[in-house]
């Protein structure tokens, strides 16, 4: 989708692994400069995510660099728990470009694409920032204890890399810096989804080669406009 300052917010694919290695850079910047822990992501992990129709990016075509476009924001979201969670993660906006809404923009993407991809699974985020507790909140997510979190090891072992795995090792995985976000579907049941967004996710993921697959065939999301979101 194209917004009307130009930036365009997209579901990145495999050509866009180019911008990995800068995606990566300025996320470990943010945390350098934030005092923060993050879990530590690799080159082919970001990359997969790119190919596996998980991350979204958004790009600047009206400044040109030597990776193309310039590079303004990213998020990616995985499943857990056998699909039953879903987690929107790694969100960046470059500093050139913060304060202009694009993180707003790429959370109503990257919700709205897990909605559409497993509109049964539960959504949460771990965050110790206030900008994605208050993007969270007004998409309907409640701060939660982490036993309400999903119980896959794989999703914890995401936590390692983090300055502060000790604290979490200490409290038996029941607290720790972050704070623990859910949305849960049973709870917003025929509530929309911002229109534009969810119209713009279907026709990327049928542009795709092998459509991107989906946990739950018979549900198409609603789609009248969700108000001020
Ligand atoms: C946090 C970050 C993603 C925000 O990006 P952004 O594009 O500047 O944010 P937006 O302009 O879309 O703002 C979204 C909302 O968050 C609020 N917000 C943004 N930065 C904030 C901050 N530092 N503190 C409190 N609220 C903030 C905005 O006011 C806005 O809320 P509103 O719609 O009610 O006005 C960006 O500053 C960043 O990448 N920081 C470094 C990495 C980071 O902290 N990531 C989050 C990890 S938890």
């Amino acid at each position: 989708m194209t917004y009307e300052d130009g930036i365009k917010v997209i579901v990145a694919d495999a050509s866009h692994e180019k911008y990995v290695d800068l995606i990566l850079d300025t996320i470990r910047e943010a945390a350098k400069k934030r005092g923060t822990g993050i879990a530590e992501r690799t080159h082919e992990y970001v990359a997969t995510k790119m190919k596996e129709g998980k991350a979204v990016l958004a790009l600047d075509p009206s400044k040109q660099t030597e990776l193309g476009d310039a590079f303004v924001g990213f998020s990616y979201i995985e499943t857990w728990g056998n699909k039953s969670y879903v987690t929107t993660s790694g969100l960046i906006v470059h500093p050139d470009y913060q304060g202009r809404n694009i993180a707003k923009r790429i959370k109503d993407h990257t919700f709205t694409l897990a909605r559409v991809r497993w509109p049964h699974a539960k959504i949460f985020s771990l965050t110790s920032g206030d900008a994605v507790m208050k993007m969270n909140t007004a998409l309907g997510y409640v701060p939660v204890s982490f036993n309400q979190l999903t119980d896959d090891d794989a999703f914890w072992r995401g936590c390692r890399g983090c300055i502060n795995h000790p604290i979490l090792e200490m409290k038996n995985r029941k607290f720790c810096i972050c704070t623990g976000m859910l949305y849960d579907p049973a709870q917003h049941k025929g509530e929309p989804t911002p229109v534009e967004i969810f119209q713009e996710i279907m026709r990327e993921m049928a542009k795709r080669e092998s459509p991107l697959p989906t946990s739950h065939k018979e549900s198409p999301l609603p789609t009248s406009p969700k108000g001020e979101e």
